[in-house]
């Protein structure tokens, strides 16, 4: 993919709020601070864009993004960060379900998972919560950069069967790789 523009568009919370038109979405899903702003940047070769948005305040909206004028990268708030007060963690959980249940647009749901670690409980929950509604969706496993080769074998292979899938691409934002195979399954996504 060849990206001739990077727009920010908005950040958002409520439905009414969310861009109207039908252009398609890809979303992208974690934990918090495992890796999705620098992730997009990566995969769209620029430095701080995704996080230019996502100053402290505004890290609970989702941050719509326009790439090439022709679809659109979806930051939603990432989950599971324990010092976040309650009523806000509520308040992005219902955002960030209300986007995927409800988003017509919305082609490709993108969950990040840390190469390192086992997927947490709400990893689980996310993912069994995309299977069950069919929405398409792909497991990423990155900062793979910070594993060893056989280490990271066995990570993958681990977060592959919990998550009772088979494929689980392997990602590093510094490194870049997975980037071609990533953008792969994006295009794939918004042919269909
Ligand atoms: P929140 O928006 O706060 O939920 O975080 P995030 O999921 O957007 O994570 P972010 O991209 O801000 O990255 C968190 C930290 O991990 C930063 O210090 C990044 O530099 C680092 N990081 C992200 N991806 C990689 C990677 O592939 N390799 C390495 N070595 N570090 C990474
Ligand atoms: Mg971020």
């Amino acid at each position: 993919m060849k990206i001739t523009s990077t727009e920010f568009l908005k950040s958002a919370l409520k439905e009414a709020d969310w861009p109207h038109d039908s252009t398609p979405e890809v979303a992208f899903l974690g934990r918090s601070n495992v890796g999705k702003s620098s992730l997009m940047n990566s995969l769209l070769g620029v430095r701080g864009l995704a996080r230019a948005s996502s100053t402290p305040g505004r890290t609970q909206l989702l941050n719509f993004f326009l790439i090439n004028g022709r679809f659109r990268f979806v930051d939603l708030p990432g989950y599971g960060y324990a010092k976040a007060p309650k009523a806000i963690k509520a308040e992005w959980s219902q955002a960030a379900e209300d986007y995927l249940a409800k988003r017509e647009q919305l082609v490709l749901s993108i969950h990040i998972v840390d190469s390192r670690h086992e997927p947490s409980k709400q990893d689980l929950q996310l993912h069994e919560w995309l299977v069950h509604h069919h929405k398409p969706h792909l497991i990423v496993a990155t900062k793979s950069d910070k594993l060893s080769n056989n280490e990271l074998r066995q990570n993958t292979e681990r977060i592959a069967r919990i998550f009772r899938t088979d494929r689980v691409l392997i990602y590093s934002a510094t490194k870049k790789r997975g980037r071609e195979e990533l953008w792969g399954a994006i295009e794939k996504s918004l042919k269909s």
